[in-house]
């Protein structure tokens, strides 16, 4: 029995128009991925990696989470993290955040949510800190600021955890960068300069 048919059907259409534009496309991949850019994003469904940057498949290995969150002790993310530092050898690692994030809102407006709370307890403690900053602010203001603060800290605790730090160490070189994106234009902004050695503690 197939379910969501619709699916399967879109699913259809694009292998065949990708085949059309290269017949050895899929058996080439098959053999094996050499994608230069990992991605942290978050898990919104309007914030897919491969669509807004224009990369096919192949070309960027991706990690996702509620506010694309960098937990030092995340099996989930420090395994993809290893795997695309230390076997892939990606030379970039992009924090993606976006404004208007319901993660980033939902760690701030003092409701309770249900698990997602305690995954986002260091945005609101992280907000807790900054209040003279934001509180300046208006309402959307201040979710968008904190959604530009949470990506350059996900970006430190990037740059600090074991994989990184021990990557930096034998040499190899790579470059965390602190991306947002706007669900309003669909366009990509860079926040800050790449990280590209451990930050001064
Ligand atoms: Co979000």
């Amino acid at each position: 029995m197939q379910t969501l048919p619709e699916l399967f059907e879109k699913n259809r259409l694009w292998s065949h128009s990708v085949r059309e534009k290269d017949p050895d496309f899929f058996k080439n991949l098959e053999a094996q991925q050499t994608p230069k850019y990992l991605w942290i994003g978050c898990s919104d469904s309007r914030v897919p990696a491969n669509q807004i940057t224009g990369l096919v498949p192949g070309e960027i290995f991706v990690h996702r989470n509620i506010a694309n969150v960098v937990v030092q002790t995340d099996l989930n993310l420090l395994s993809v993290l290893q795997y695309a530092v230390d076997h892939l050898k990606v030379e970039h690692v992009i924090i993606c955040g976006h404004y208007g994030c319901g993660g980033v809102a939902a760690a701030v407006d003092g409701n309770r949510h249900g698990l997602v709370d305690n995954w986002l307890r260091h945005i609101t403690n992280m907000a807790r800190r900054r209040e003279d900053e934001l509180s300046e602010l208006t309402e959307s203001e201040r979710i968008n600021r904190l959604c530009e603060l949470n990506v350059e800290a996900q970006a430190q605790n990037l740059s600090r955890t074991t994989v990184i730090g021990d990557a930096w160490e034998r040499g190899q070189s790579i470059h965390i960068h602190s991306w947002i994106y706007s669900l309003a234009d669909g366009m990509l902004n860079s926040l800050a300069e790449p990280i590209s050695k451990p930050l001064e503690e």
